[in-house]
């Protein structure tokens, strides 16, 4: 629908895009983990929030679309190597968005009741990004398998 990819392998240029975007994302993450570490905060929250928006518009505008049109429940049957990777991602990559939205929520605002809120920080930003690179790194092999 977009035309040819950019990165000289069998792919379009909506699958190529997305794959620079999201590694240009985990980068971010781990510089937001930086900013952490150095106590600034304020920066460290917009840029993990903005890290997240960004995945959420991809998720909306190619990822999803790509499932319901190439991919399919059909993936969780785990029949090859390909669609197999293509489940896991989509597993921990919904994992991960909803752990990050939540984690998001309670950081940066005020609207999560006190009783669903968690106090520590540390362990759970800790969590998601190690999902979030997980969700990164099968997304990645869902792209080199899908691709070769
Ligand atoms: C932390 C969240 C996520 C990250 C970092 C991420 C990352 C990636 C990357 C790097 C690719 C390879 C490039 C491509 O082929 O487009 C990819 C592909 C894909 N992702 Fe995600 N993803 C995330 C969440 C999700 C979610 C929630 C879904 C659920 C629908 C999803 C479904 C897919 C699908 C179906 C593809 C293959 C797209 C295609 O046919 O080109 N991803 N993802």
């Amino acid at each position: 629908m977009l035309g040819e990819g950019f990165l000289g392998r069998p792919s379009t240029f909506g699958a190529d895009l997305n794959l620079v975007v999201q590694l240009v994302l985990g980068v971010a993450l781990l510089t937001g983990l930086g900013l952490a570490r150095r106590s600034r905060f304020l920066a460290h929250g917009l840029c993990q929030a903005s890290v997240l928006v960004v995945t959420l518009v991809m998720t909306a505008i190619w990822m999803a679309p790509a499932y319901h049109a190439n991919w399919g429940p059909g993936i969780f049957l785990l029949g090859n190597r390909v669609t197999t990777a293509a489940a896991a991602h989509v597993v921990i990559g919904t994992v991960a968005l909803a752990l990050g939205a939540y984690v998001v929520l309670v950081a940066g605002t005020p609207f999560v009741p006190r009783a669903l809120r968690f106090t520590g920080y540390k362990a759970w930003m800790r969590a998601l990004i190690v999902l979030w690179w997980l969700a990164l790194s099968l997304g990645v092999l869902t792209y080199w398998l899908a691709t070769r």
